[in-house]
């Protein structure tokens, strides 16, 4: 990999130990995939937040960050941590004091504490500027959606890539790997968020790091590919997915056609029997939109939330900061609106939370592993029904 003499001095250690290991980590990653130099970033969002998911390992390393004096050299996002406000009080404190350091730590480093997995609703990355990014779902939405440039990176390379500003150059930062390269004919209406949820859940399990173009979807919302995106990145590796009807697909000897019938298989298979009784309902994974606030705060309101149930409704700070009005009418139904966190990186398990309705298919893949959680998938309007007397 070739590297300018100012990145050799920094893999040399001549400006100092952080960001030495923050360019021997961007080295190997670059070698690894045959990248042949590094480019500027305009952002960073970095993955490894939610004490629950990393655990005690990497505290020390980012202790030692700080130590070292390491600072962010882009603007650079912070995804959920395990922990908000409204849990403080029914979570061991262990747990609260580790992700309390862990967000002091990157907050030392100059991160900021956006704490979501929706980093674009607060900042929209320019068209074709090259970023690095953790959390696949956000990853999938600037590729697809805003139209900018990311691989998937993983929390080390995203934290590096946030104090060096670079990132390696491979994968779908160089043009000729973002070529769509898997038809997707889609023969039925998708009708809500989990339908859409399903499509990508199905062609992520086929496509694994294809790039997809997908033909029939009839003017999917912003919120629908997001559903899309973010099921397809849990059950395969794509990173991107093209969606534009007047695209031409005579070069894309792979195709698959999707019906009714594999979105309702999806659906089932991540679904428990509607007859469980369930004990939370769960909807923002990925956090929710100012659009998707305004639908529900309509939906709930002047209804009364069940008791011995809860509704999580999760948002960033940012987007509870600007629907502030719809906030207030979900909340005043009984719900809680959380901010950095989700039902899938916090400990459901210990709140006593094992059966969970949710809107969410990505959150329905992930639940029953690392939360212990059965679910039950189901489109938001059902959710409301069986949360609200
Ligand atoms: Fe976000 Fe949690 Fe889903 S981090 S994408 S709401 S699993």
């Amino acid at each position: 990999m070739y590297l300018t003499r100012e990145e050799e001095r920094i893999l040399e250690g001549e400006h100092g130990w952080a960001c030495q290991i923050c360019m021997k980590i961007l080295v190997k990653l670059g070698e690894l995939f045959g990248a042949t130099r590094l480019i500027p970033i305009n952002s960073a969002h970095i993955s490894g937040v939610s004490y629950k998911t990393i655990g005690d390992a990497p505290i020390e390393f980012l202790r030692n960050l700080v130590k070292k004096g390491a600072k962010t050299k882009v603007f650079s996002t912070l995804n959920p941590s395990s922990v908000d406000p409204h849990l403080a009080s029914r979570l061991p404190n262990e747990c609260i004091e580790k992700q309390g350091e862990i967000l002091e730590l990157y907050s030392s480093m100059n991160a900021k504490l956006s704490l979501s997995c929706t980093p674009y609703y607060e900042f929209s990355p320019p068209k074709g500027s090259h970023l690095a990014w953790a959390e696949s779902s956000a990853v999938v939405y600037a590729n697809s959606v805003l139209g900018a440039w990311t691989n998937r990176e993983g929390a080390p390379s995203a934290l590096a890539s946030a104090i060096l500003g670079k990132t390696p150059d491979y994968g779908v930062h160089k043009p000729e790997n973002r070529t769509p390269n898997i038809l997707v004919r889609v023969s039925t209406d998708l009708l809500n968020e989990i339908d859409y949820g399903a499509l990508g859940y199905h062609v992520g399990k086929i496509a694994k790091d294809k790039i997809p173009l997908f033909k029939g979807l009839k003017n999917p919302s912003l919120d629908c590919l997001k559903q899309l995106g973010a099921a397809m990145a849990s059950s395969g590796m794509t990173n991107m997915f093209y969606y534009n009807e007047k695209m031409k697909a005579n070069d894309i000897t792979e195709k698959i056609d999707v019906g009714r019938r594999e979105i309702n298989s999806v659906i089932e298979e991540l679904s428990l029997k509607p007859e469980n009784q369930i004990d939370m309902v769960f909807v923002g994974c990925p956090h929710c939109s100012l659009e998707e606030i305004k639908t529900l705060a309509k939906l709930v309101k002047g209804k009364r939330l069940k008791r011995n149930l809860e509704f999580w409704v999760c948002v960033s700070r940012h987007i509870k900061q600007m629907g502030k009005n719809f906030i207030n009418t979900i909340e005043s139904s009984g719900a809680t609106v959380l901010t950095d966190t989700c039902a899938v990186v916090t400990w459901t398990e210990k709140l006593g939370i094992r059966r969970i309705m949710t809107n969410s298919v990505k959150a329905a893949h992930y639940l029953p592993t690392m939360n212990k959680a059965e679910v039950l998938l189901a489109p938001i309007e059902r959710c409301i029904k069986a949360a609200y007397t």
